[in-house]
């Protein structure tokens, strides 16, 4: 919790933008980071609709924030009201970090690095591994550029719409000089898709599961699968890492992303290395 008689004329104020923010628990866990290690900070949510977008950033500097956490759908739009970006999220595209430095508002994106170190925990390795990726929108990005580094023979996306697919693949393509593969989302939910038989991994980066959507996975399609990973989180298991575990699958949601991403963010925000275990109990609790 915040301990709300700490603050003074002279806290410095962090947030989260996105809309809807109130389900979001980035306060809870960034409020317990700044209180263990006792910095002068509070972190708040603001609700920002798509509309009210330019003006917020724009009040950034007036209302002297340190630095904002940027979430859906905001994450692309925000960039052409920042003054710069950071190698990352100029290759992601997308923006979930902006640091307020010396009147400059500075974009980051710590996503694949909540990602990259997600995996880690979890004691992951895709080296060689083939992977279906359901999603090609910004965390569907951050989570590729992770799958290419860490050395995987072979990615086939899967997005509702194909346009947004061909888009993706040819940023892919660009940024990587890497060729993906896709095939359209029916071919995935019908189980048709002659790549299926070949997935050893999937990964779902669409924003299904956010409000207990269940995919439509076609398990008997994907046998060889031996690993689910969702990027989406919630309070109970997300319906595809239930579903999951239910076929006798290794499976993890996007708890520990959202963790490790956060933990980066504060880093950025504060110079100061995350109290990771402080934040992990804290998000623990909450989704409790
Ligand atoms: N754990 C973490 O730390 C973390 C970090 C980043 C993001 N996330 C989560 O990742 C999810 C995606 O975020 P994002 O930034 O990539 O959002 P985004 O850029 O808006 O992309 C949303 C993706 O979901 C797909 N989608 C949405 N509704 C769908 C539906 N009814 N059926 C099939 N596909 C659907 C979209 O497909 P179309 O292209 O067809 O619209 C698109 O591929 C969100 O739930 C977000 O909370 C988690």
């Amino acid at each position: 919790m915040v301990q709300q008689n700490r603050i003074t004329a002279r806290t410095n104020l962090l947030g989260l933008i996105g809309h809807p923010v109130d389900h979001s628990l980035s306060p809870v866990f960034q409020n317990a980071a700044l209180n263990a290690l006792n910095l002068d900070y509070v972190y708040l949510a603001f609700d920002i609709s798509t509309g009210d977008l330019m003006d917020a950033v724009r009040t950034l500097r007036t209302w002297r924030l340190k630095g904002i956490n940027v979430t859906v759908p905001h994450k692309e739009k925000i960039i052409q009201w920042l003054d710069r970006l950071d190698d990352t999220a100029l290759l992601l595209g997308a923006v979930n970090v902006v640091v307020v430095k010396d009147e400059e508002l500075v974009g980051y994106n710590t996503d694949g690095i909540g990602f990259a170190k997600a995996l880690d925990f979890n004691q992951i390795n895709l080296n060689g591994k083939q992977v279906a990726l359901l999603g090609a929108g910004g965390a569907a990005r951050a989570v590729l550029s992770v799958l290419i580094e860490r050395g995987v023979r072979k990615v086939i996306v899967f997005n509702r719409s194909f346009e947004r697919s061909l888009q993706f693949q040819q940023w892919a393509k660009n940024s990587f000089a890497t060729v993906i593969e896709i095939d359209n989302w029916e071919s995935f939910i019908n189980g048709q898709s002659s790549f299926l038989s070949q997935v050893d991994v999937l990964i779902n980066a669409t924003s299904l599961g956010l409000s207990q959507e269940i995919i439509e996975v076609p398990w008997n399609g994907i046998d060889n699968c031996e690993l689910v990973i969702d990027v989406v989180y919630n309070r109970e298991e997300t319906p595809l890492v239930r579903e999951a575990r239910k076929k006798g699958k290794k499976a993890f949601d996007g708890k520990m992303m959202l963790l490790f991403q956060g933990a980066e963010s504060f880093r950025l925000f504060t110079g100061f290395e995350a109290p990771i275990g402080v934040m992990e109990k804290a998000l623990n609790e909450a989704l409790r």
